[in-house]
């Protein structure tokens, strides 16, 4: 140190790293505590029906993302501060002759460039290698498409419960209605739960969509209706549960296990 205020500059140096790995530490923590909302809380497919602190699974995985940014950007950081050492060490390891110093900054320049071309052919392998899933579905029918094109798909005639129905269940209500949890008594998996009159009307009278509670409850059309905003469905979803009621509403005993 040739400096004249050594001590200052070795006290910001301190400082600095101390400040740094208690940043990093708490990027860590916040990593691990959204990484487990995500994992647990929050489980995949919950991000239409679930909200937790105000936030939705697709916001919370935006959070961790930045977190972890944040955290890959202050180890860089650290890295830096750590310079000096690092290749003192190596250079200890390596046995370079002492006179042979190395060029810090080259070396801090050669591993950038590494480091950044690791990032950037990651990234890159990763964004070309997206596919499109193709639905193992019967037909041409999907759920979740645009509304447009759906609607063109719903083949009204022949409406399938397992098929075109009980996906629409499974993704909207069977975690408050299932084997899970049962608000209100009801699951929407057990059939009698549909078609029995417990106390009142059953909700699915077969070939009376216009009458049946059901319809009432996934359109918003039910007066009192508790949470209400969890028990609308879009327009395609309503759609295709009048056409099944219309049909019938069979419910055939489910003969592929694995599906
Ligand atoms: C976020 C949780 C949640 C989701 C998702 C949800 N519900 Fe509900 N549901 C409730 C709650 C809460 C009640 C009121 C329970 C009570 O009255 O104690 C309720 C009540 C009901 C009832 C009335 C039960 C009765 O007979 O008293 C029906 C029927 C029902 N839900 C159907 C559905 C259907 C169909 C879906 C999917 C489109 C759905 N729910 C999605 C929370 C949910």
């Amino acid at each position: 140190m040739k400096a004249k205020t050594p001590d200052f500059t070795n006290m910001n140096r301190t400082l600095a790293n101390i400040l740094i790995d208690i940043v990093a530490a708490l990027l860590f923590l916040g990593m691990i505590a959204t990484g487990y909302l995500l994992r647990f809380p929050l489980p995949p497919g919950s991000n239409k029906s679930l909200s937790l602190w105000g936030y939705t699974r697709h916001q919370w995985g935006d959070i961790h993302f930045w977190i972890s940014l944040g955290l890959l950007v202050v180890l860089v950081v650290h890295l830096m501060l750590h310079w000096n050492w690092i290749v003192t060490v190596i250079a200890k390891r390596c046995r370079l002759p002492k006179t042979a110093q190395p060029s810090l900054v080259r070396s801090g320049v050669l591993t950038a460039v590494v480091v950044i071309l690791c990032i950037t052919l990651f990234a890159w392998s990763a964004q070309y290698s997206v596919k499109e899933i193709t639905r193992p579905m019967r037909g041409k029918r999907q759920l979740n498409e645009p509304s447009v094109t759906a609607q063109a798909y719903i083949d009204k005639e022949n409406i399938e419960f397992w098929q075109d129905v009980y996906p629409i269940f499974e993704t909207h209500c069977l975690f408050c209605h299932g084997p899970q949890r049962q608000l209100g008594g009801f699951r929407v998996d057990r059939r009698e739960d549909l078609f029995e009159s417990r106390g009142h009307e059953p909700l699915v009278l077969p070939g009376q969509s216009a009458v049946s509670p059901l319809i009432a409850i996934v359109s918003g059309t039910k007066k009192n209706m508790p949470m209400a905003d969890k028990h609308t469905l879009s327009e395609q979803d309503i759609t295709r549960l009048k056409a099944w009621i219309d049909s019938g509403a069979k419910w055939p005993v489910k003969t592929d296990a694995g599906k």
